[in-house]
Order: C-alpha cells, then sequence, then structure tokens
C-alpha cells in the first residue's frame, strides 16, 4: 500500500470517528457516573492494605518477561550512572505538598516495562508503575483524554487540583502545561481502569493511581533527581503471560518498508497448555469462559466506541498456581490512532485471534 493511501484513509478514520464519538453515550454517561467515587474504593485499600503486609515472592514466580526487560545500551548506561533509588506518592496537605508512601525500588527489582511504564517489583507482594513521559500528541491521548480534559473534576480530585495550583504557582507557562498535562494523564489511567472495571470486575486486579516523585542516585553524591509522575501500585502477581504458553511464534511484519522500522513484528502462537503439568477440566473451562467475556467485551468496545483495549499476549497473565485469568494493563486507544495504518481495519481482531487459537489449544469439547 502506498504511503498516501494510507495517509488518506486513516484521515478519512479520524473523521468518522470524529462524528462516532459525539454519540457516545454508554461509556461517559449511563455506566460510570463517578470516576472519583469508583476510585476510592474500600476494597481496594483493604486488599492493598494486606497486600503491603505480606512479602513479595521470590522472583521465578513473577511473570517477568526477559524480553520487556532488555534496553538499548544508551538506556543501561543512563540507568548506571543515575539508578532508580525510591518513590514517594506526592499529594497536597497542610497548605503545601507532602510526600509519604516510601516504596523503595532498584535496578534489580525492575519487572520489564511496555510502551508506557517501568514496572518495579516493591519488597511486599505489590508492583509499582512509574509512567514514562509522554507527549500530548501520543496516541494515547484521543477521545478518552479529551473527555479528561474536559472535565478534570470527574478524574481527579480535590486535593490533587489543588496540589498541581499549588505546584505550579511559580512555574512559566510551558512547564505549567506540561505539568497540568501529567495530571490529565493520571486521570486518564483512572478513567481506562474504571472502564475495564465496570466491565470485567473479577478479572482485574485492584490498583490505585496516585501522583508520585520517583527518584534517581547522583553519582559521586548524596543527592537525587527527581521527578514527578504518574504512578500506580497494583498487587504482584505471580503466573505466566500468555505468550509462554505458546510454543513457536512465527514472525508476521508489515509489508511496508517503512512500519517495519516503526512497528515490532507480532508472533502467530501455536498454544499449549499442556507444558504446565495437568489442569483440572473444570479450571480449564472457568479460562475459558473467562476469555470468552474478555473477547466480547473487546468487541463491544470496538463496535460501539470505537475503542481498542490493548489485549495483545503480553498484557495477559494466567496466575499461577490458581490458573486464573488477570488483567493488569487497562490502555483503551482510538481505534483510528491504534491502527499502524498497515492494512488491518479491526486491530481488535488480531489480538482476539490469538486468544481464540488459545482456547483452542485447551482441547475442549
Ligand atoms: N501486577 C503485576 N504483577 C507482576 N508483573 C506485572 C504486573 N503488572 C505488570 N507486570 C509486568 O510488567 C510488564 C509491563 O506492565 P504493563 O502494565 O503492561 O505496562 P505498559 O502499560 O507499559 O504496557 C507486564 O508485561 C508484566 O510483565
Ligand atoms: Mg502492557
Amino acid at each position: 500500500m502506498k504511503f498516501k493511501d494510507i495517509y488518506l484513509r486513516v484521515k478519512a478514520r479520524i473523521k468518522k470517528a470524529k462524528i462516532d464519538l459525539e454519540e457516545r453515550s454508554f461509556l461517559t454517561k449511563d455506566a460510570i457516573k463517578s470516576i472519583v467515587d469508583s476510585f476510592s474504593e474500600d476494597w481496594i485499600e483493604k486488599t492493598l492494605q494486606k497486600a503491603k503486609e505480606t512479602l513479595a515472592p521470590s522472583f521465578d514466580e513473577i511473570p517477568i518477561d526477559f524480553q520487556l526487560r532488555q534496553s538499548s545500551w544508551i538506556r543501561k548506561l543512563y540507568e548506571r550512572i543515575f539508578p532508580v533509588s525510591h518513590a514517594f506518592r506526592i499529594s497536597y496537605r497542610y497548605g503545601r505538598e507532602y510526600l509519604d508512601e516510601y516504596m523503595p525500588i532498584s535496578n534489580d527489582t525492575f519487572l520489564g516495562r511496555g510502551s508506557y511504564k517501568f514496572v518495579y517489583a516493591l519488597p511486599w507482594k505489590m508492583v509499582i508503575k512509574i509512567s514514562k513521559s509522554i507527549l500530548p500528541s501520543d496516541p494515547l491521548c484521543g477521545s478518552l483524554f479529551k473527555d479528561v480534559q474536559k472535565q478534570p473534576e470527574r478524574f481527579l480530585t480535590r486535593e490533587e487540583i489543588a496540589l498541581y495550583e499549588y505546584l505550579s504557582k511559580k512555574m512559566m507557562k510551558p512547564q505549567k502545561e506540561y505539568l497540568w498535562f501529567k495530571f490529565l494523564r493520571l486521570g486518564l489511567e483512572r478513567y481506562h481502569y474504571v472502564i475495564v472495571k465496570e466491565n470485567l470486575p473479577d478479572l482485574v486486579i485492584p490498583t490505585r493511581f496516585f501522583m508520585g516523585m520517583r527518584y534517581r542516585n547522583k553519582p559521586f553524591s548524596n543527592n537525587h533527581l527527581e521527578s514527578i509522575r504518574p504512578m500506580d501500585v497494583q498487587l504482584m502477581l505471580t503466573g505466566k503471560h500468555l505468550k509462554e504458553f505458546a510454543k513457536a511464534g512465527k514472525k508476521i511484519q508489515p509489508r511496508n518498508k517503512l512500519l517495519q522500522l516503526f512497528k515490532p513484528p507480532t508472533y502467530q502462537f501455536t498454544f499449549d497448555i499442556g507444558s504446565f503439568g495437568h489442569i483440572k477440566k473444570k479450571v480449564l473451562i472457568k479460562i475459558k469462559e473467562d476469555l470468552l467475556r474478555l473477547i466480547r467485551f473487546t468487541e463491544r468496545l470496538a463496535k460501539e466506541e470505537k475503542l481498542i483495549l490493548d489485549i495483545h499476549t503480553e498484557n495477559l497473565i494466567i496466575t499461577i498456581p490458581e490458573f486464573e485469568l488477570k488483567l493488569f494493563d487497562f490502555h483503551i486507544f482510538d481505534e483510528h490512532l491504534y491502527d499502524y495504518g498497515d492494512g488491518i481495519l479491526n486491530p481488535e481482531k488480531e489480538h482476539i485471534e490469538v486468544i481464540e487459537k488459545f482456547i483452542e489449544s485447551f482441547g475442549l469439547e
């Protein structure tokens, strides 16, 4: 496909998506009345409190994907010179900024990353996810981001908005805008979480989103570099990524040479759940039902809202020893922004096909 064709097609889809968005109703109006209420739920606090009192499991039980931990040599060098040290939650109290919830992290406890977060194991049974810096032009910032921008008070607490006002007081305009963008991003992460949780409550793991301060050590001193970032803490999962159940993967690369440079290759999987020992039929049936529910939700989101839930094989984990499907990455993209223009008209179908193959490998029926 010629580059100009791709451009024209994407442009047409953006125009269409704009019309569709004006008609959106089930996400923003009815199903999710108050985002602020749903993220301050008691059960999240209770579960996380309990996790805080439990020591983290050993590293070989955690779903570490060594490919996701690989970095370029420039990155590795940077991490050696300025190693991460710890993070705090930052909020607004007593008329000023207030740091609490000390969380020690290091390069050794780095579990992995996707496109948007660095994930570290904490010493207790939780992980911390520190957002990577992105620009407002990032594909993540689509129509849902615009919802947050329009009504930030639905997604951020009063205290968070007060924190922004306090921190931004002495800043120049561009700095101020970038800080506000980070707060909107925090709201966006919550929004994604609530959408998935409302629809698949039992598959979602408890997650708390907050504004945090990440510290790196400065070489030859006891000082630190600090950076404000949206963060979240989550229960630590023990288990395997869906792709680890896969036997062999055939590499599929986009045909367009230019796109090959930007888009990572995808893999076609053949699954074999048998490689993890004998699993009871009842357990397999339950995983199958959960996966089918996930597929139905993904299809509905794509069809009714033109939104794509990012359910590729690195974002799905089967826990061990329980063998349960769990969702821990809730990113949702506008269809026209998720598509790389690779001739794939329904990107959600690609993900669903892989999951269907996985279900087939159970040998039920
Ligand atoms: N709760 C968790 N427990 C254990 N490992 C996790 C957890 N959440 C994420 N990870 C690991 O970190 C990787 C990246 O996390 P993810 O939330 O998908 O980040 P991103 O939004 O950047 O894709 C995952 O593929 C997984 O290997
Ligand atoms: Mg991910």
